[in-house]
């Protein structure tokens, strides 16, 4: 199912999962083991893929381009410590998009020159606070501009919506012209006015055009977009920008047919849309950022599952319930995105029947996977679903009063836990019952 030449983004399962005796095992432990210690539902990471997907980016850079350069992980994808510490041991930055992010990435030890700050309403308190670190700002609107210039001075940099299309689902583009975020063609010259009059010190420009993009051409004209825009910023405003930041994207493979560029790939086509609009504008190399999330976390994980009951709809299909779903995994009914499972305690076992994976929470939708071949599982089996790692963690919920599930790192046969299986009383750790409802009301 995997094969280590792939870049990590292309591998289904995480670069060291292998077969031994059967069952499933992703940096030297057995996925079964995991969840008789951990519990399930458990998130499993893969510390070398990720380890494996940042020096992948950081020497694409230093093989394709001349200029500085910084990755930044965009840790909406994942925040929590252990990963913002992991990849910043890797030499990333951060990028982050609320106080709750950067709190996050300050407690995990990340330095704060490394850390941008997204976001299109960002509030004042968010703003003094990554101010009072020396966070750098990514500005996206005229309010957030003007009320900057009522802070103390912050180092920022603009971001524009540079009407570039790709072609990946719609809530997730945000390059083309009809977003929310940046400052559109027709508003960026006025941005650029407000800011050669203002105090703040502006280092560049940044846009991201979408996510799990599979094309490398809309990153190839990116780069000439946004040096075209460096170039007025110059020209006609006086400003000399010194980075750029062309935002993430990269795909990831979910299932067996996608085929998403390597990151060597993607970063080549990056730096030459780049390199090749500077020399012609005439214009020396900026530093180059770019932002990768789910490239860089997103095939490192796999979720592991209880299997429990199963329900045949004659003629139609039968149903596999798991212990967990839209919770744990918000993707598939919220993208309608496919996955792909496998039985970590069956791994020598043919794929003999069609199944549908079924989530526990009570609606319709909660559906993890339709319609594709599983060995014959049976109740207790354990069901592993790759590339969960870049947006579920990130965007799980509670629904039902689940309790968040757990995750573990894993490395050479060692498993650390970074985040702890919520509890019932977790749950409740933000509820108040007043006074007046204390004493059952009998009637
Ligand atoms: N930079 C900015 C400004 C972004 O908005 C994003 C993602 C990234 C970088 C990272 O993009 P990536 O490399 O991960 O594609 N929840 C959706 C994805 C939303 C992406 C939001 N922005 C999903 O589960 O597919």
């Amino acid at each position: 199912m995997t094969s280590v030449t792939l870049a990590p983004n292309q591998s289904l399962l995480p670069l060291t999962a292998t077969t031994q005796a059967g069952h499933l095992t992703i940096g030297g432990c057995d996925l079964v083991d995991l969840v008789q210690q951990y519990g399930s539902p458990l998130y499993v990471l893969d510390e070398e893929s990720v380890r494996q997907a940042c020096r992948q980016y950081r020497q694409a850079f230093q093989t394709y381009y001349p200029g500085q350069s910084q990755v930044l992980y965009a840790s909406k994808a994942w925040s929590c410590l252990a990963i913002c510490a992991l990849v910043a041991a890797e030499g990333l930055g951060i990028d982050i998009v609320s106080g709750g992010e950067l709190y996050t990435a300050l407690e995990a030890g990340v330095s704060p020159q490394l850390l941008y700050l997204h976001g299109n309403n960002k509030s004042r308190a968010e703003l003094e606070y990554a101010i009072a670190m020396g966070v750098t700002i990514v500005v996206d609107n005229f309010l957030e501009l003007e009320l900057l210039q009522q802070l103390p001075p912050a180092r920022i940099m603009l971001r524009l919506t540079p009407g570039i299309e790709c072609h990946t689902h719609e809530y997730i583009q945000t390059g083309h012209l009809d977003s929310k975020f940046g400052f559109d063609p027709n508003q960026i010259e006025t941005a650029l006015e407000m800011v050669a009059h203002s105090q703040l010190n502006c280092v560049g420009l940044h846009a991201h055009i979408g996510s799990q993009i599979f094309e490398l051409q809309p990153h190839r004209d990116l780069g000439s977009v946004m040096i075209k825009w460096l170039a007025i910023a110059q020209a006609k405003f006086g400003l000399t920008f010194t980075e750029l930041n062309i935002g993430g994207g990269l795909g990831i493979r979910y299932i067996e047919s996608d085929d998403p560029p390597s990151i060597d790939a993607w970063v080549r086509a990056v730096t030459e849309g780049v390199s090749d609009a500077c020399a012609k504008a005439n214009l020396p190399l900026p530093k180059l950022l770019c932002e990768p999330g789910r490239s860089l976390i997103g095939s490192a994980c796999v979720t592991a599952y209880s299997v429990g009951s199963t329900k045949t709809v004659p003629g139609i299909r039968t149903y596999i319930t798991v212990d967990g779903g839209m919770s744990d995994n918000p993707r598939p009914i919220t993208y309608q995105s496919s996955y792909r499972a496998l039985l970590a305690n069956r791994m020598d076992e043919p794929a003999t029947e069609l199944v549908t994976i079924a989530g526990k929470h009570c609606e319709s939708g909660d559906v993890l996977i339709r319609d594709f071949p599983l060995a014959a599982a049976q109740p207790g089996d354990i069901l592993v679903v790759p590339a969960t790692g870049a947006y579920n963690y990130s965007m799980a919920s509670n629904y039902n009063r689940l309790p968040k599930i757990a995750a573990v790192l894993v490395n050479q046969g060692e498993a650390n836990l970074i985040l702890k299986r919520e509890t019932y009383q977790d749950l409740l750790r933000q509820d108040y019952l007043p006074q007046r409802l204390q004493t059952p009301v009998l009637s």
